[in-house]
């Protein structure tokens, strides 16, 4: 499945991307053939991830370069409102910022066009190195918690936390993953429960409020995740939850392993508070599958990402090589 399904590919002239809103109850497909169309769909969650986003972005780019031909002004603009999309996956910056300085020195459509394709294939290949420096990493067939969907639909492809999953359980050292369900969008429940599915390993869903208490029973050896934005102390943004995961998990002797490739690791923010958090509608708290639920005049919170602190990860696996408890100073030295 992690080679077969793909989130998002170019087809020459159009981007076509996986409706991910509507998994698993339906495989379509939409197809973009303006930038802005690429922003509207990462902002509405049919692409979704934070490698994905910024993959998304990159072809939207080549869209912009394709429709504006030599006018960079209306390139620029363009990739003004991709970048205003989804504020926390810095890998959306970081994706525009290499093509931005090929736009900026006059690259054509077929230079930019080359370059997402660079993006996109250097993604996979950083996935599939973590999925085999994470998997080094578990001694013995384990049961693993994962939480949101860090898999190859939120990826170029093969993922990153499911990446390692993926890459153990064909070593042999996966007994059972355990998906959080991922309130509100439901990525643990649809989307990582498909993947896991589709590739006969063994996983159970647990409402995100259950995840302690399957760790207090004893059936956790690792929590892996993925993440939006590391900062450059190794604290890390990751979907909403992954940070109560963190604390539950290190009261419960439980290791804590984040799977990001550097294009994840944002140097410039010195700490985790300074990632810009994004708040989404209340909508998505009030209902559940397009159902109304909550009592009419409840107000709403509804950050969709929360900052774990460094002191609780045991390891940040990227393609560069594995961090043992991050800091600023091993954070730095794999950067170099
Ligand atoms: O809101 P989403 O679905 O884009 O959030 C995704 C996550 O939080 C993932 O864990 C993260 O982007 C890593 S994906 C490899």
């Amino acid at each position: 499945m992690s080679d077969s399904v793909q989130a998002i590919r170019w087809d020459g002239e159009t981007l076509i991307l996986l409706d991910q809103r509507l998994l698993p109850a339906s495989v379509s497909y939409l197809t973009c053939r303006q930038a802005g169309e690429v922003a509207t769909a990462i902002h509405e969650m049919v692409v979704r991830g934070a490698p994905a986003i910024g993959i998304a972005a990159a072809w939207g780019v080549v869209l912009s370069a394709r429709r504006h031909a030599a006018d960079t002004a209306a390139i620029l603009d363009d990739m003004q409102t991709l970048a205003a999309a989804r504020p926390t996956a810095v890998n959306l910056f970081w994706a525009l910022a290499r093509m931005r300085s090929l736009v900026e020195t006059g690259a054509d459509a077929a230079r930019l066009e080359r370059e997402a394709r660079a993006i996109h294939e250097e993604d996979i290949a950083a996935n599939r190195r973590m999925g085999e420096l994470g998997a080094d990493l578990i001694e013995h067939p384990c049961r693993v918690l994962t939480h949101c969907n860090a898999g190859a639909l939120a990826t170029g492809g093969y993922g990153t936390a499911l990446g390692v999953i993926r890459s153990a359980h064909a070593r042999g050292l996966i007994d059972h993953v355990y998906a959080d369900e991922t309130r509100p969008w439901l990525q643990g429940a649809r989307l990582t429960a498909w993947e896991m599915v589709q590739e006969g390993i063994p996983v159970s869903l647990l409402a995100d409020g259950a995840a302690a208490h399957l760790m207090a029973r004893g059936l956790v050896d690792w929590v892996i995740v993925g993440s939006d934005r590391i900062a450059a102390n190794g604290d890390v943004a990751n979907k909403i939850g992954t940070y109560g995961l963190a604390i539950a998990a290190r009261h419960h002797g439980v290791r804590f392993m984040v799977v990001a490739p550097t294009s994840t690791i944002d140097m410039k923010l010195a700490d985790g508070s300074r990632i810009p958090v994004e708040d989404r509608d209340a909508d998505e708290l009030l209902g559940c599958a397009g159902q109304r639920v909550a009592a009419p005049g409840a107000g709403v919170w509804n950050p969709v990402f929360d900052i774990t602190p460094a002191s609780l990860v045991d390891a940040i696996v990227t393609e560069r090589g594995v961090v043992h408890k991050p800091d600023a100073a091993s954070l730095r030295a794999l950067m170099r």
